[in-house]
């Protein structure tokens, strides 16, 4: 196992299409620890679709393309690898990739190969293109044995979009995450459609093998390959809070050697990050929204235990109205015959709230949220009124 908790990173799709280049990834790769993303946990620099020839050479190997990467793809590996991050790439189980590049379907193999020969860790392995008489729980299951076969530890990025039943069999191909979506856009309605949608994966999401709410839009103000419209810096806020929440990887998607003070403060928040890095990776429930509705756009509050013992909350307020949500300490089972109450600390703001017991309200404002984390302490007599 490469790594137990959701990958950290970069990918080059949401914001490059593609316009990618050796030029641009030294560059992110400069970035990522000129800007402290690395040292906040942002360790895979992934190149995503549009990074080759449209033929293989005479021995059936991809070949990158020769105007966007001269130097070959070794090159710009090594030079990653230079700056202590890790190297990703991309391709698909079908004849082409979604963008009509060569894909692997039978040539898997040769394939992961190439890859290990080239020094790649990370692969993304997307589903367009697939001939429709071969199960893609079998094409997935090829490549996953082709990579781990292939000489060189390569963590296995699973992208079919959620289709062919895929939450009841990738367990078996040692992927270490699964797309549960569709692809995400740079704007609000996406974000909240997406995390909507995975109220009904969270049974399948844990350790070693974590629902992918495929990348982050943060910071990318409707510029760039997926940036339809854009959010503010609120929405990004609440978007990065609530993948954080649900052990979504974490692969950044917008240009970061022109991001903002206010990204780079999403990006990095430590307490946030913790929350997604928490050693346990055990499954976020949801503990107040209405899971039976199709209405995407509600209130929703998420617990998730932490090792150690402490409790992860996050309160969304999806909808376009001021809510004062709150939950009881009974709906993490924390009834009264515990004798407990929660102290509770705001991650975004780092203001210690105070020490709960009963309930806990607060107010949020419309696309914003709430992150909190709670400590369990000894019911002393001595709380905090909640918020009216
Ligand atoms: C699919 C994937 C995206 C991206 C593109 C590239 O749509 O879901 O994440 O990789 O292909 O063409």
């Amino acid at each position: 196992m490469i790594k137990l908790t959701p990958p950290m990173g970069w990918n080059s799709w949401n914001t490059f299409g593609n316009n990618i280049s050796d030029q641009l990834i030294r560059e992110t790769a400069d970035m990522m620890v000129e800007s402290g993303l690395l040292a906040a946990g942002y360790e895979y620099l992934v190149i995503d679709d549009c990074w080759s020839e449209k033929m293989r050479d005479e021995n059936g190997r991809l070949v990158p393309d020769h105007e966007k990467f001269p130097n070959g793809m070794k090159a710009v590996a090594d030079y990653v690898h230079s700056k202590g991050l890790k190297f990703g790439m991309y391709s698909c189980d079908g004849y082409f990739t979604c963008a009509a590049y060569p894909g692997s379907y039978d040539y898997e193999f040769i394939d992961a190969e190439t890859f290990a020969e080239w020094g790649v860790d990370y692969l993304k392995y997307d589903n367009c293109y697939k001939p429709e008489f071969v199960p893609g729980r079998l094409l997935y299951h090829k490549m996953s044995l082709a990579l781990e076969n292939c000489g060189r530890d390569i963590m296995f990025s699973a992208c079919n979009w959620g289709v062919d039943n895929v939450q009841d069999w990738i367990k078996e191909t040692g992927a270490h995450l699964w797309r549960s979506t569709g692809d995400i856009v740079d704007n609000w309605d996406s974000v909240k459609r997406l995390l909507w949608q995975q109220v009904k994966y969270q049974r399948f999401n844990g350790l070693g093998c974590f629902n992918d709410m495929d990348m982050l839009i943060v910071g990318m103000h409707g510029k760039g390959n997926v940036g339809i419209g854009g959010c503010t810096d609120t929405e990004y806020k609440t978007h990065f809070s609530a993948w954080a929440m649900l052990n979504s990887p974490l692969m950044i998607g917008c240009d970061i050697r022109e991001m903002s003070e206010e990204t780079k403060a999403i990006l990095t928040n430590r307490d946030i990050i913790a929350i997604n890095q928490d050693p346990a990776g055990r499954q976020p429930y949801l503990i107040s929204g209405n899971p039976h509705s199709d209405d995407y756009s509600q209130m929703q509050t998420w617990a998730k235990h932490l090792e150690g013992g402490d409790i992860a909350i996050g309160m969304f307020n999806m909808s376009d109205h001021a809510q004062a949500p709150w939950f009881g300490l009974s709906d993490l089972g924390l009834d009264h015959t515990a004798g407990r109450a929660l102290e509770i600390t705001d991650l975004w703001t780092g203001e210690v709230l105070g020490t709960f017991y009963d309930i806990f309200r607060t107010r949020v404002e419309p696309h914003d949220c709430k992150m909190l984390r709670c400590r369990v302490v000894k019911a002393d007599g001595n709380y905090t009124k909640p918020y009216c």
